[in-house]
């Protein structure tokens, strides 16, 4: 009766472990390297052996042999790591400057790749669902005359609603009040003006950027934040083709176990108005401080276009009617990621960013 030839397999793995745990240095381990796990070494020798046995035998005896390989590597990675270890170290102190008490070390570079941040990304996919609902997107300035801000969207200087939108004015000593805006509104009113110059109605846009207010930071505002409008100029567009934007976008974007409501407000450059609510993701609509204990998160505004601006920018109201709506994008973003405080978006804190890449 022939003997296996992995018969001293236990014995040869242990003595091919102490023979790794007795090297001392890189070079060293490098050398032994082929007669440890190369093709010469014990382990090959015994691979090509197998060939002689019954196919039973050798499925057997194959993947014996694979598990001592394995525990071979392993040990010898192992090693190899612990040597890498104790001779940077080594290096290291070597490259010690003796400056009394001071210890100068090098600190070595590492090169991180940056990334969009969560408020990009949201705006992207944000526009990702408003593109696959048949709306084109649109850019506006950042910086805006009082007439865009303000005037055109029905609210004229004095009017108390500038209170609800008290902002930063730039004084660029012209007679015209520039403000950085407070919402991405006066979009509305350029892409109409457009529309009107170049006979190109109707309008089926979104326009996303960035707005600005004289807000006190908290956990759901911030002094510059994003917005997106959402912009219909049409024939026959009623509340209800709006009501159905709205429901459409909130199952698209934060799933079917979110609801949405509409609750009658007053926005002066919309009649009827509406504010646009969502089930705090937070606490699930349970109450907490993020919603102020409502359950609710107001995600932003809308309404029907109101006859004035329609009047201001010159468009026939007889003849075409529309909504509009504009909503927070930081908002968005706090509730699809469960986020307690907004402030974490501009805190620059790469363990929180890090997590969105
Ligand atoms: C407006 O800004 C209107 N322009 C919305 C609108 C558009 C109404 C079209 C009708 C038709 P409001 O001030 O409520 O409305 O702001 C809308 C949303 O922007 C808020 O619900 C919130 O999501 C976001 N937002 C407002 N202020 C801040 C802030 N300081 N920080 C972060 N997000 C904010």
């Amino acid at each position: 009766m022939s003997t296996s030839p992995l018969a001293q397999l236990s014995q040869q793995t242990d003595e091919l472990l102490s023979s790794i745990a007795s090297l001392t240095t890189l070079d060293a381990l490098r050398e032994a390297e082929p007669a440890l796990t190369g093709k010469r070494s014990v382990l090959s020798t015994l691979q090509k052996s197998l060939g002689s046995l019954e196919p039973d035998d050798r499925k057997a005896a194959g993947a014996q042999l694979q598990e001592a390989r394995r525990t071979v590597e392993d040990a010898l990675e192992e090693r190899r790591a612990v040597l890498v270890r104790e001779e940077r170290l080594v290096n290291l102190e070597a490259d010690r400057l003796d400056l009394g008490d001071v210890v100068v070390s090098e600190v070595p570079w590492s090169l991180s790749v940056g990334h969009p941040g969560l408020v990009a990304l949201t705006q992207r996919e944000l526009e990702d669902v408003f593109v696959g609902m048949g709306f084109s997107v649109a850019d506006g300035p950042e910086v805006e005359s009082d007439w865009y801000n303000f005037e055109a969207l029905n609210i004229p200087p004095a009017h108390p609603a500038r209170g609800m939108w008290d902002t930063f004015y730039v004084d660029l000593g012209e007679p015209e009040t520039v403000v950085l805006r407070t919402h991405t509104s006066p979009t509305q009113i350029h892409l109409m003006e457009h529309a009107v110059a170049t006979n190109s109605l109707p309008i089926h846009s979104v326009m996303p950027g960035r707005c600005y207010r004289r807000d006190t930071p908290d956990a759901r505002h911030l002094v510059g934040f994003h917005q997106i409008e959402g912009l219909v100029v049409d024939r026959g567009i009623t509340f209800g083709d709006l009501a159905g934007v709205i429901e459409t976008f909130t199952r698209a974007y934060f799933g079917p176990d979110i609801s949405s409501r509409l609750r009658p407000a007053y926005f002066p450059f919309t009649e009827p108005s509406a504010e646009f609510e969502v089930t705090c993701t937070i606490c699930r609509g349970e109450g907490c401080r993020t919603c102020s204990f409502t359950g609710w998160i107001e995600l932003g505004g809308c309404g029907m276009l109101d006859p004035a601006v329609l009047e201001a920018v010159g468009i026939d109201g007889e003849e075409w009617s529309g909504f509009a709506f504009g909503f927070g994008i930081d908002r968005c973003a706090q509730m699809r990621h469960e986020l307690n405080d907004m402030r974490a978006l501009i805190e620059n804190d790469t363990r929180f960013l890090g997590q969105f890449s």
